[in-house]
């Protein structure tokens, strides 16, 4: 009786249970009432008197082992569970979690809602066309005539086996499509895609945006041309912006002025984004040639207008020191993401 004693508290000192099967093996296999310890216990009304104040007080001890064990190895099983949980997962939960990145507007979108925004509050309205134009509306009613060497001005995508239909050159076109449907007064604003067979390069693309602005009323003056596109230029580029007329050609406008605007970066003492001029492009201008407006079905006896159009891409280039085109389609997000802190 006490060598099997002492060979049972051994094999429970020894016993390794991994999971809860082994764990219930260990129950089965000493602790429950079918159990070794039981039996042992059993034999204990065979061992004889004088030894068994002895024998008692070692099984006491056995079952207070096994006991201790049983515990032991529970505790041991519920721990090897939690941690292989989360391993399996793959998850550190103790982790802080990792930020995530917002978007940021796209700086032509950005400056096209500027532009809108200063316009629509001297009471302009946005107005939309096609791109894909026909002939008509992209050369025809303003001005262009057939064959002109004008129309050689623009690089046109046409449509093959329709040569009546093209990818819109400019957003000049809708200024024909709002005239045809509405009689003044017309105060509208056209951003849009304009298309032009050119090889791409850091200073051009064949795909950009313009804006195109037109005002018709009755005795609308270069001088509201002038001031209306003043006040544009200090509100897109700062109050002490300059700006100067250049006289141009352009088939839909008489006269017709290319803008200046004196340069925000050097402020007119010359550098590198104004080719030490001291002064930048931004749009091209005129008065409405009469031609277009009766093209349009507006009488020019009585309206006069004023038009204007700009690309937005020029503008960003201006007002964000980019130097390459290209960056505005390449949706390279180390560009992009410069642009998150602006807010229109
Ligand atoms: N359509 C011209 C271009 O794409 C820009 C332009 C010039 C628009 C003069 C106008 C204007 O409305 O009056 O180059």
């Amino acid at each position: 009786m006490f060598d099997k004693v002492k060979n049972l508290a051994e094999e429970i000192k020894k016993f390794r249970a991994q999971s809860q099967e082994e764990l219930e093996q260990y129950r089965l296999k000493f602790i429950s009432k079918k159990g070794e310890l039981s039996s042992i216990m059993g034999e204990l009304k065979n061992v004889p008197n004088e030894k068994k104040r002895e024998a008692g007080q070692q099984l006491n001890e056995l079952k207070q082992l096994a006991k201790e064990k049983f515990q032991e190895l529970i505790n041991y099983i519920d721990q090897a569970d939690s941690s292989s949980s989360t391993q399996t997962a793959g998850i550190d939960l103790t982790l802080p979690p990792s930020s995530f990145e917002l978007g940021s507007m796209h700086p032509i979108t950005a400056v096209r809602n500027e532009i809108i925004s200063i316009f629509e509050k001297i009471g302009f309205n946005v107005s939309d066309g096609p791109e894909i134009e026909d002939d008509w509306h992209n050369f025809s009613a303003l001005n262009f005539p057939p064959n002109h060497p004008a129309r050689e001005m623009q690089d046109t995508f046409f449509i093959e086996k329709n040569p009546d239909i093209a990818l819109r050159t400019h957003t000049s076109s809708v200024q024909v499509r709002v005239m045809e449907k509405q009689q003044p007064p017309i105060r509208t604003l056209s951003p849009g895609r304009v298309f032009r067979n050119e090889a791409i390069s850091a200073r051009s693309h064949c795909i950009f945006h313009q804006v195109e602005g037109l005002y018709v009323d009755k005795n609308v003056s270069f001088l509201d041309l002038k001031q209306t596109l003043y006040h544009f230029a200090k509100e897109m580029f700062g109050k002490n912006t300059k700006v100067r007329y250049r006289p141009s050609y352009f088939p839909f406008t008489e006269p017709s002025a290319e803008i200046d605007i004196s340069c925000f970066i050097c402020n007119g003492d010359g550098c590198n984004i104004c080719k030490h001029s001291g002064w930048v492009e931004i749009a091209g201008s005129g008065m409405v040639d009469p031609n277009v407006l009766s093209n349009c079905g507006i009488d020019p006896e009585e309206y006069t207008g004023f038009a204007f159009g700009m690309g937005i891409e020029r503008i960003a280039m201006l007002k964000f020191q980019i130097t390459d085109i290209r960056l505005f389609t390449e949706n390279d997000v180390r560009f992009l993401s410069q642009f998150r802190r602006i807010n229109h």
